[in-house]
């Protein structure tokens, strides 16, 4: 009797189970070594909830993965969440109402109080209501330095990008390619963009992107930085890559000597068990004297759903991409920060204890994915990409053509 009684007890559990447990279709473009690992954290945290993570990895890059997000939502075939960067991404998709409002959960959750910076949170609202979860933070200023390939060229590792744009040539004659930079426009940009906050300093940038001031893109100050980005592409001549995490790997294994990439590149050297420091070098802000990041990276959007069981483990994600195991797990595999103060991060490498201590200092902006549309975007990475890949076009003619996007932005 016993034993029949504890059977039915467990088959009715299991039922229980069963019936509570939903797939849920997560889209991301998570595809590098570094960000399968963490998002297989994410994944095993959703399962232990005994709902299924069903991963929808889009390979490619943001760039391809986002208009694919986009039209399965418009198009009535929505996934049950979705990766998009922080900030303005999926303004459009909230305002034809297409997404789901996250702001009970938040509440229940105490969001406003756990989650750091508190501008993280603003780039989820919209019109008083909250969208997203915001899952990390990912700054876009890094340089990451071969040890090994400085070495090879009887060299110092670089202190800054100055440093290293003066090693450019020693770095060649020993064989080495200075600057490792994928083809694609996006990271184009976001060397770009880099060289403007380090070199330019916060106030400068605050000018282009929050207040797209066109007088000063045109200015002497951006003369400058159209100056460095000469030197960028000059340095990047001959890494003929297309992905960041190809260029990456030209650092890990010294066949490049840098990369200007975001965080998100620590999770690569972290797959290929290099140690920082030793084997590599990081700079964040580009290196002194004074780095400054962004704090831009992703967020988790949820898209309306009918199935009411659907709609329930979107919260159960929503609850536990934000706990603090889930934080700590996900992001030391990620190479970006987590989105709480409140968490143990004494296993952080020390790059991420760099980036750690600057975003204590207070030394943060907002990433140009929370200052300029999605459409402005696309425009500066065009121009970028012809920048880059067509020597013929002068730091001059680039910077009227910038001063003039930078005109008419949004
Ligand atoms: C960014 C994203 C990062 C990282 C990177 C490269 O847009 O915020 O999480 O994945 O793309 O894939």
């Amino acid at each position: 009797m016993k034993l029949m009684t504890a059977l039915l007890a467990a088959s009715a559990f299991c039922g229980a189970t069963i019936a509570n447990a939903t797939d849920l279709e997560v889209t991301h473009w998570w595809t590098s070594g570094g960000e399968s690992a963490a998002v297989k954290e994410f994944a095993k945290a959703f399962d232990a909830t005994g709902n299924h993570w069903v991963d929808g990895a889009i390979a490619g890059s943001g760039d391809t993965a986002r208009p694919i997000m986009v039209s399965r939502i418009t198009g009535g075939d929505p996934m049950g969440a979705t990766q998009f960067n922080h900030g303005r991404q999926a303004e459009e998709l909230v305002q034809a109402g297409l997404m789901r409002n996250l702001d009970d959960v938040a509440k229940a959750e105490h969001w406003a109080d756990v989650i750091n910076p508190k501008s993280l949170l603003e780039g989820c609202t919209y019109q008083g209501h909250i969208y997203c979860v915001p899952v990390n933070i990912h700054a876009w200023q890094w340089l990451w330095l071969s040890n090994a390939a400085f070495a090879k060229a009887n060299l110092p590792v670089p202190a800054n990008w100055e440093e290293f744009v003066a090693d450019g040539p020693a770095l060649r004659k020993a064989g080495i390619q200075p600057l490792a930079l994928g083809q694609q426009s996006w990271q184009v940009t976001g060397l770009f963009n880099n060289l403007i906050l380090a070199l330019g300093g916060k106030d400068l940038y605050l000018k282009i992107f929050q207040d797209k001031d066109a007088k000063v893109a045109a200015g002497p100050d951006m003369a400058k930085i159209f100056k460095a980005a000469d030197d960028a592409r000059q340095l990047a001549q001959g890494s003929n890559v297309q992905d960041w995490n190809q260029a990456t790997n030209m650092v890990i294994t010294a066949k490049a000597a840098a990369q200007s990439m975001g965080d998100w590149a620590q999770g690569e050297f972290q797959v290929a068990k290099q140690v920082a420091g030793k084997d590599y070098t990081c700079l964040p802000g580009l290196g002194e004297p004074n780095p400054y990041i962004t704090t831009g990276g992703d967020s988790i959007y949820f898209p309306k759903l009918s199935d009411p069981a659907k709609s329930a483990a979107q919260e159960v994600l929503a609850k536990v991409m934000l706990s603090p195991a889930t934080q700590v797990a996900f992001n030391l595999k990620k190479g970006s920060m987590p989105v709480r103060g409140d968490v143990d991060l004494s296993t952080a490498n020390d790059c991420m204890k760099k980036g750690l201590a600057i975003l204590k200092a207070g030394n943060v902006i907002k990433s140009t994915d929370e200052l300029i549309s999605p459409d402005t975007t696309t425009q500066i990475n065009d121009l970028m990409s012809q920048f880059f890949n067509d020597m013929s076009i002068t730091p001059d003619d680039a910077q009227k053509k910038f001063a003039a996007i930078i005109g008419t932005a949004n």
